[in-house]
């Protein structure tokens, strides 16, 4: 499953969109104008755009409007990874170094802050009010949900419950916006706006859920970026809380002291072995395709379509994808 599947309906779109995104970055400053193409050349999966385009297609239809939509999740998007980079301290973003690895913390903290910028900008300058109202949320979320794992890191106290709180911030939230404002930006039917944000919060979950399994599962040289990450930063996810749970008191105790301690490199297997054999692994498999059930669900009454049908497809995308 490649999502190259998925855009046939959108080539041509996503093509203008590249444009646009590409031009609503540049800078007279130079080290800015610099940053900013070599995070256009840091070429992501384009997931955020490509799914604004097909809410917006099958809200009515595609329009100027849904691409200034699209500029403004993918500015947003690329701003939180920039920044994200930092608080992680990772070396590598999309398979190359990460801003922070080339110019350091300081200029990507004012990186991510020039982007964030731009992006309020490019909507103010076209009043798209309601755009601003539905992301702002979202970012409001995002950091939330960031600060809320920081802070149940320290502890090593994160139920399953948690868990779902914290993705649904830090990542349904601007997926589950982009859906929304697809379907904002082609109609005033607020039904279906509502019925796309749902869609893109279930979905969002699905692919937060894959996205921790990958730092147990993933390959670097296909994900672009190391795995591992997550344990090592006593984040704990899902295949790890499912397997905690699961253990024998004393085994899940060693394995908490473990983490605590820090994990050292040889580490990581022991706890990919443990999230395995007390099946964390398979359950977060499974919860991920729970909800990608549910996403579906959201899209059954709508009539058939190029887009629906590729919105659909992406929902097996985000649960099976290994990138
Ligand atoms: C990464 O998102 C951040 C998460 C919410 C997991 P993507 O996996 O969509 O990143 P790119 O844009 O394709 O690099
Ligand atoms: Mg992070
Ligand atoms: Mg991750």
């Amino acid at each position: 499953m490649d999502l190259k599947a998925i855009t046939p309906p959108i080539k041509r779109e996503l093509d203008t969109f590249r444009a646009y995104f590409k031009n609503s970055m540049r800078s007279r400053v130079g080290l800015v104008d610099i940053v900013a193409r070599y995070v256009v050349k840091q070429k992501g999966k384009r997931i955020r755009p490509i799914l604004v385009l097909l809410s917006a297609s099958v809200s009515g239809g595609i329009n100027g409007r849904t691409y200034r939509a699209a500029t403004l999740v993918e500015i947003l998007h690329t701003a939180t990874l920039i920044h994200d980079d930092v608080v992680d301290d990772a070396d590598t973003r999309r398979g190359l170094a990460s801003v922070n690895a080339i110019w350091k913390n300081k200029v990507s903290v004012l990186m991510g802050d020039y982007l964030l910028a731009r992006g309020l900008l490019l909507s103010l300058d076209h009043d798209d009010f309601q755009f601003l109202k539905i992301t702002s949320t979202a970012v409001k979320r995002m950091s939330e949900g960031e600060i809320l794992q920081i802070e149940k890191s320290r502890h090593l106290n994160i139920d399953e419950k948690t868990y779902f709180k914290i993705i649904s911030d830090k990542t349904a939230s601007l997926l589950s916006t982009c859906c929304e404002i697809g379907a904002a930006s082609a109609t005033e039917n607020e039904e279906m706006r509502v019925r796309m944000r749902e869609f893109g919060e279930k979905v969002g979950i699905a692919f937060q859920i894959r996205d921790d399994l990958l730092d147990y599962t993933g390959q670097r040289s296909i994900t672009g970026k190391p795995t591992g990450l997550d344990m090592s930063e006593k984040k704990l996810t899902l295949p790890l809380i499912h397997s905690l749970h699961n253990a024998p008191r004393g085994e899940a105790r060693r394995m908490i002291t473990l983490i605590k301690n820090g994990l050292r490199k040889k580490d990581g297997a022991a706890v990919v072995e443990f999230a395995q054999r007390y099946g964390g692994i398979d359950y977060a498999i499974e919860q991920a395709r729970g909800y990608g059930r549910l996403a579906r669900e959201h899209l059954e009454s709508l009539p058939d379509s190029p887009g629906k049908r590729a919105l659909l497809e992406f929902v097996e995308f985000v649960v099976t994808r290994t990138k």
